[in-house]
């Protein structure tokens, strides 16, 4: 396949930029997000990225992230000190402010004692980095090292009990450094922390909004396609849907829709999301029917990884079969976003590249998985967007608030919350818990307060009583959970009327169901799916 999202990269070049450079730190994504939602666009780039590189992007400032190392550990990432002197404005938080002192020139030393969690920050409120803001808040820190010594020209602006360099200011050099997360919602005030460095320091303009995306994404995707064509592989999610909108007004007939039943959906989506679709909204779709193929695969097979390799598989066999039939198409239309190009979920950073490295623990089945020899050039126009901006762009297109709020949904469908072999009785008895489950979270006025909330089939049995008849059958787990990026999540605390309602629910009315218990761990150390 062949790579050509330069036309839309350089459009990005038009807006006023933050750049990231990314340490490691579990909050380095976090930062972008944040700079973004200051209307001003941000990108994480390598720590190793050359100043001279830099220079070229030409940002209005650099952000350097935290990260899990020490300044003197061995080996511990280091940025070229070059950047220092670009005359563009650096913010440096945690690790990115203790390599700064570093760097030029200042003292950092392991504390007596680790920082970890909030803090009561004293700031001085007349550093253009703390400007207006009240003397004292609390603070999100994170740290064993501190700075010691002050680099030439530095002023300490804010102190803490425990560290009198909170945070450190070169108001000449336009250099500022903070030892705490802004980017934290712990962190009081940190969005206008962040808001004083981008907007007020940097002088980026907050250019970077979703009507200005669609509309230059829209131009960009005529210019580039003109009369070929474009086929999509919808799922019915939020991503796949936003882009075949946005397709869709940019290149009208010539988008192709695919939508592939593998049997796994949810009661009535399939149905509902052609309806949607082609009647509502006159995208047409081509559906393909593939539930029988699918399940034959999956017979006897019960170990969840075997069973994301078949679904996956089998998909790609689908997918090549159909679109020989129905093409040719000239471009494949993915909605890949950008925490899939960064590679943020489950990564670490390699010391050696400096490039962010994905630590597998499922494997994960999307259209991504498409072998390289398709002979299709890629449209990718969600690659640089958050999951949120995407949601936006769905808004602003008119995709039904249904399908925006919708929550997250693993490509292998049901088959991944069935434990043990996937039947069509199973399906069915599973389809029917969640339709309930999701009944009871919607009249509850929930749906919107959790990540997800779904039902999960297991093999053991157990006994029961039902109308004075003995019962042997299998137990529903409930998993709600609550996250914000679905990489760490908490267990929901739902309402015990909720739970008591979804219960009886699932016993009275799904056949082969006696008993439901609630997941009640978090992830990490469980995962969210039960496969
Ligand atoms: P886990 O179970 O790893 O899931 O905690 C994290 C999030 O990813 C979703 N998920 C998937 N999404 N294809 C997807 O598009 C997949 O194969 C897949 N597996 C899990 C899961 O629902 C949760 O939101």
């Amino acid at each position: 396949m062949v790579l050509e999202e330069k036309a839309i990269d350089r459009k990005l070049e038009l807006y006023d930029s933050i750049v990231v450079l990314d340490f490691g730190s579990q909050y380095s994504e976090l930062i972008a997000r944040r700079v973004r939602e200051l209307n001003v666009y941000s990108e994480l780039i390598p720590f190793r990225t050359k100043a001279s590189d830099i220079k070229k992007i030409a940002p209005k400032g650099i952000i350097l992230s935290g990260g899990p190392n020490s300044v003197y550990d061995n080996g511990a990432p280091e940025c070229d000190p070059e950047i220092f002197n670009l005359g563009i404005p650096v913010f440096g938080v945690c690790y990115g402010m203790q390599l700064m002192a570093k760097i030029l020139g200042g003292k950092v030393i392991q504390a007596n004692k680790h920082e970890y969690g909030k803090a009561i920050l004293e700031v001085n409120p007349k550093d253009k980095l703390f400007l207006d803001l009240e003397s004292k808040f609390t603070s999100w820190m994170s740290h064993g090292d501190s700075v010691t010594e002050l680099p030439m020209g530095f002023s300490v602006s804010a102190k803490t009990s425990n560290t009198p360099t909170a945070a450190i200011s070169n108001n000449d050099k336009k250099l500022y450094g903070v030892q705490f997360h802004p980017e934290v919602i712990h962190t009081m005030n940190g969005q206008e922390i962040l808001r004083n460095f981008v907007i007020n320091i940097c002088c980026a303009k907050p250019a970077w909004t979703m009507t200005k995306f669609i509309e230059e994404s829209i131009s960009q995707i005529r210019a580039r396609v003109g009369e070929k064509k474009i086929l999509l592989a919808l799922s019915g999610g939020v991503d796949s849907s936003a882009l075949a909108f946005l397709l869709h007004r940019a290149i009208g007939e010539n988008l192709t829709c695919m939508f592939i039943d593998q049997g796994f959906m949810r009661k009535s989506e399939p149905e509902r999301l052609i309806t949607t679709f082609q009647n509502e909204f006159r995208i047409k779709v081509h559906y393909i029917n593939a539930r029988e193929r699918f399940i034959s695969g999956l017979k006897g097979v019960i170990d969840p990884e075997e069973k994301r390799k078949i679904i996956g598989r089998e998909f790609i066999r689908v997918f090549e079969e159909e679109s020989r039939k129905i093409g040719p198409f000239d471009y494949l239309a993915q909605g890949t976003l950008y925490p899939d190009v960064i590679e943020s979920a489950d990564s670490n950073i390699d010391p050696k590249t400096g490039e962010r490295v994905a630590v597998k623990i499922k494997s994960h089945h999307n259209v991504g998985g498409l072998p390289k020899d398709l002979q299709f050039k890629l449209v990718e126009p969600f690659r640089k967007l958050f999951k949120d901006e995407v949601r936006r762009v769905g808004r602003e297109l008119a995709v039904p608030k249904r399908i925006i709020e919708r929550h997250p949904f693993p490509g292998p469908g049901l088959a991944i919350r069935i434990i043990g072999e996937v039947t069509v009785e199973r399906l069915e008895t599973l389809r029917e818990a969640d339709s309930i489950i999701r009944d009871e979270i919607n009249k509850a006025g929930l749906y919107n307060k959790v990540w997800q909330v779904f039902g999960v089939l297991l093999t053991v049995q157990s006994v029961g009583v039902m109308g004075d008849k003995r019962t042997y059958s299998n137990p529903i787990v409930l998993r709600a959970v609550t996250s914000e990026d679905g990489m760490t999540a908490d267990w929901a605390k739902l309402p015990y009327e909720v739970l008591e309602k979804i219960s009886t629910r699932l016993v009275n009315e799904v056949v082969g169901i006696n008993r439901v218990v609630y997941d009640i761990t978090s992830k990490p150390p469980s995962t969210i799916e039960w496969e």
